[in-house]
């Protein structure tokens, strides 16, 4: 038998802007926002108004995680619904009530919830009026967000996270124009990279200084490990900085409480540096994480940059880098994505041996398959029988990293129902349970029902 850990978490993962839908929610998201004034920017025009209708269908949804065998789950509480006045931090007694049902309805089911406190989803307002992440004046208003989340839910809910992915937003808003308001402005990118950060420690501030019994708080990363084309010193150069910037950049302040001293004296060096203070900097150093959440697709191969890069032009990370593309990778086609799951390996050591054995678990991992209807059997059900190749592929990299004395609690794919993507909207599926997003009908995929057999026997013969 590959067995796992003692009460090693079996779940997924999926957000409040990708499964509720828009019902009832007072604010908009830059998301909403976004779709309201270009709709063809999204696949086939399909926006997050209805998303997987978990607004309306939690209870069916928990339902179906819970016969999949997953034991915990994590989501996210929109800042865009909970907050009424964003200014004043009010609630929005419709959306506390929501929360309460989910949230009870999982601890009767069995079903640890994990709680996310932004998942992209800045309500757009606070973009229009002060350019969003851009403005610390953003970072007090998540931070009296975050408040409310723990004075609300923090009786039940015992793990919090304060960010997904906070490079998506750096990268996504104001570096690769692939996500609203796709801006290209290096120096911005660097104030919002620090803000997120800030925002995250001022946030475990206020909840360690409430005390809540049992309860931890973590944040959640997506770690691209870089992998140098060769050994020339050039390449390994060029791995030396992405990963600085890619992954130290969160991963440091987060588990240390200060940033890398060599991406300081990088950005010194180019003019881009942040804006930062003496003040800010006790606050990182009193406030890291009790866990860490490693989202991981796909690894970061890079090469050194075809040109120099003190070439003359706007600054950007990505001109100490170059992207490479190995030959003979293994590649998901429909979302571009190479796959290597020896990564979660090299992941597992490098935190165990870099990063002081924090405890972390694996908050998401998984593969997006478009036309997933050709895989139908007659009884209605999808064969994914390349999603289960995937999961165990990558379970047991894990494993070995485990064995190897990695502090790893956990394994949540991405995602329990199909739910809708950013851009992408509903083309690439992820789910262990599919939708149907014109009927709202939930299936079971083959995925699902072989999970539920590794997590019933906590691993699988092997
Ligand atoms: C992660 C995000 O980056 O990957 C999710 O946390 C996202 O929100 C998932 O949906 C899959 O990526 P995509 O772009 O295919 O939806």
């Amino acid at each position: 038998m590959k067995k796992f850990p003692e009460n090693f978490w079996w779940g997924a993962a999926t957000s409040g802007p990708q499964s509720e839908g828009r019902f009832h929610k007072k604010h908009a998201n830059v998301f909403d926002y976004h779709y309201e004034i270009d709709p063809s920017a999204f696949y086939d025009q399909v926006g997050p108004d209805t998303a997987s209708n978990f607004y309306n269908d939690y209870k069916n949804d928990l339902q179906l995680m819970k016969e999949v065998g997953m034991n915990s789950l994590r989501t996210s509480i929109q800042w865009s619904r909970l907050i009424d006045d964003l200014e004043k931090n009010t609630v929005d007694q419709n959306a506390v009530d929501f929360y309460n049902h989910v949230i009870d309805a999982m601890l009767e089911i069995g079903l640890t919830p994990v709680m996310n406190l932004h998942h992209f989803d800045l309500p757009v307002e606070l973009y229009q009026k002060y350019g969003g992440w851009e403005s610390k004046k953003v970072v007090e208003l998540y931070v009296g967000f975050a408040e409310k989340c723990f004075e609300l839910f923090g009786d039940r809910v015992k793990y919090w996270t304060t960010h997904n992915e906070p490079m998506v937003v750096v990268e996504g808003q104001y570096l690769f124009q692939f996500h609203y308001p796709n801006l290209v402005d290096g120096k911005k990118a660097v104030q919002v990279a620090y803000n997120l950060n800030l925002a995250s420690a001022k946030a475990i501030a206020k909840f360690k200084a409430m005390d809540l019994k049992d309860a931890q708080i973590g944040t959640v990363l997506n770690l691209t490990p870089t992998y140098a084309a060769s050994e020339s010193p050039e390449d390994q150069e060029a791995a030396r900085i992405a990963e600085l910037w890619n992954n130290k950049m969160f991963l440091e302040p987060a588990i240390f409480g200060h940033f890398p001293s060599e991406l300081e004296e990088l950005l010194t060096r180019d003019g881009v540096l942040w804006e930062t203070s003496d003040e800010e900097k006790a606050i990182f150093k009193q406030n890291t994480i009790d866990f860490l959440g490693v989202n991981y697709y796909h690894p970061n191969r890079v090469k050194a940059p075809d040109v120099a890069p003190d070439s003359v032009g706007a600054w950007m990370p990505d001109r100490y880098y170059d992207a490479y593309d190995m030959p003979g990778r293994r590649v998901n086609l429909d979302r571009g994505w190479e796959i290597y799951p020896q990564a979660l390996y090299d992941i597992a050591i490098n935190i165990k041996e870099n990063y002081g054995n924090i405890p972390w678990y694996v908050s998401e991992n998984g593969m997006g398959v478009s036309n997933e209807e050709r895989f139908m059997n007659a009884d209605g059900m999808i064969e994914d029988d390349y999603r289960i190749e995937f999961v165990k592929e990558h379970l047991t990299w894990l494993h070995k990293g485990i064995e190897a004395g990695s502090n790893c609690f956990g394994y949540h794919m991405w995602t329990p129902i199909d739910c809708w993507s950013w851009l992408n909207a509903y083309k690439n599926r992820y789910g262990f349970i599919s939708n149907n997003i014109h009927t709202q009908i939930k299936t079971i995929k083959k995925s699902g029902r072989w999970f539920k057999q590794v997590a019933e026997q906590n691993g699988w013969e092997a």
